[in-house]
């Protein structure tokens, strides 16, 4: 047991049929049908290969695309055969969710056999849109459709989905009202490494924040400040700008009209509350790089071209953030320097990802563009924890409980049969 919920360890899986929900939500190519990246799959294969070693029926529940961007809704047809390439071994898939053709597939299977179901939000009731709009108690998620149709079937259920531990749907919160339910072995690993960074991390503790998800840096920022978990942040991206707007420093009319046909001039109130209070730990860029005809422009503030749009930070700033990295207990990283996909501009990022690579401290990462900017520069052996979760990391640093730990401490309080 670890953090009030069950693990691996203390579940029983020989001849076991165990439901395990899986984040394996990756970009599709729509015109081909493939996966764009495969990290999500390979993460939670240790999970998947125990359980089937341990001799369980292994039905597992994922989804693919979110209803709200329905930009890559998508079946999970293409992540069974990365699975199996993956793991070595047969995984079974079926067109159908909950229907009485995914019981009977579920029926049929035999010790050790793996079987993935179609992507669960294919059933309105694990959508997004339907959760905020219905707000279901975790006692209500288990008398869904989903939840009543297959929880019989089963023995126990086990969580191996941090990076969707935000979202309050019955396939994350609903088994573990009426089945024994532990976490995988990825769901353990995320849980206990973001634990450390906010329980008692090494310290000098650095927060590296950059990018363009603003209310998700801010909401992080708050927290990590008002609890005394961070002892610096480093910003970069728009989140440096806004900072540096806020103080009423020069960065150039392009990066402010970026910032405002955005919607974020709110943060530059934010901001200035946030420095007010904590200006001892908020690090700010002290140079910005721009482009100009294709060629890299670099300028201290105070000496920064008013018609600029600055889009990476310069030399000066690299210096400052690298020696905090390189001496900090622990490196979180959330959020990119600048607009490191294009080589004009990938200076700031690649520099600091160098520093966060080579620190003596622990660094852990997450997020989508954190990740891309990773695997460019090729740093990815080199990082200490890289998180799948993007969302879920984000509202855990903010401070929330997340819906899914909540629903596995009530599932680690029901027995097994014959316990
Ligand atoms: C993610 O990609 O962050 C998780 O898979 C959750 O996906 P969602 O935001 O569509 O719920």
């Amino acid at each position: 047991m670890r953090f009030g919920i069950r693990t691996l360890d203390e579940l029983h899986l020989s001849g076991k049929t165990v439901l395990c929900r899986v984040d394996i939500n990756q970009p599709v190519d729509r015109a081909t049908g493939t996966l764009k990246s495969i990290n999500r799959i390979r993460a939670c294969v240790p999970t998947v290969r125990e359980l089937s070693d341990k001799g369980a029926k292994v039905v597992l529940m994922a989804h693919q695309g979110s209803d709200i961007e329905y930009k890559n809704f998508y079946t999970t047809k293409p992540h069974a055969a990365v699975l199996s390439e993956l793991l070595g071994r047969e995984v079974k898939w079926i067109d159908d969710v909950c229907g009485p053709a995914a019981r009977e597939a579920i029926r049929s299977l035999k010790d050790g056999e793996i079987l993935l179901l179609d992507n669960v939000r294919f059933v309105s009731e694990e959508q997004t849109l339907f959760e905020q709009k219905l707000r279901l108690t975790h006692e209500q998620q288990a008398k869904t459709l989903l939840v009543e149709k297959l929880a019989p079937l089963a023995d126990c259920y086990v969580c191996d989905a941090f990076a969707a531990a935000h979202r309050d749907q019955p396939s994350l919160c609903g088994f573990e009202q009426v089945l024994p339910s532990a976490m995988g072995r990825l769901f353990e690993a995320e849980y206990c490494t973001v634990s450390q960074v906010m329980e008692e991390p090494a310290r000098p503790c650095v927060f590296v924040l950059g990018g363009a998800k603003i209310s998700d840096a801010f909401l992080m920022m708050q927290t990590v400040l008002s609890r005394g978990v961070a002892d610096h942040i480093v910003t970069g991206g728009l989140v440096g700008n806004i900072f540096l707007t806020a103080l009423g420093q020069q960065i150039g009319q392009g990066s402010v009209d970026f910032i405002m046909k955005s919607n974020y001039g709110e943060y530059i109130d934010r901001a200035k509350e946030l420095y007010a209070q904590y200006g001892d730990k908020i690090v700010l860029p002290k140079d910005l790089g721009w482009v100009e005809n294709g060629e890299r422009r670099e300028a201290l503030l105070g000496e920064v071209p008013a018609d600029i749009g600055a889009i990476d930070i310069g030399h000066e700033t690299v210096k400052v953030y690298s020696e905090l990295i390189l001496n900090a207990g622990t490196v979180f990283v959330n959020g990119p320097m600048g607009v490191f996909e294009q080589a004009p501009s990938e200076y700031g990022t690649k520099a600091v990802w160098d520093a966060i690579a080579n620190t003596k401290g622990h660094s852990v990462l997450g997020g989508g563009d954190s990740i891309t900017a990773t695997e460019k520069f090729g740093l990815t052996e080199k990082m200490g924890y890289i998180c799948t979760g993007g969302g879920a990391l984000i509202r855990f640093l903010s401070g929330e409980e997340l819906p899914v730990v909540r629903a596995l401490r009530h599932g680690a309080t029901i027995p097994e049969k014959g316990e």
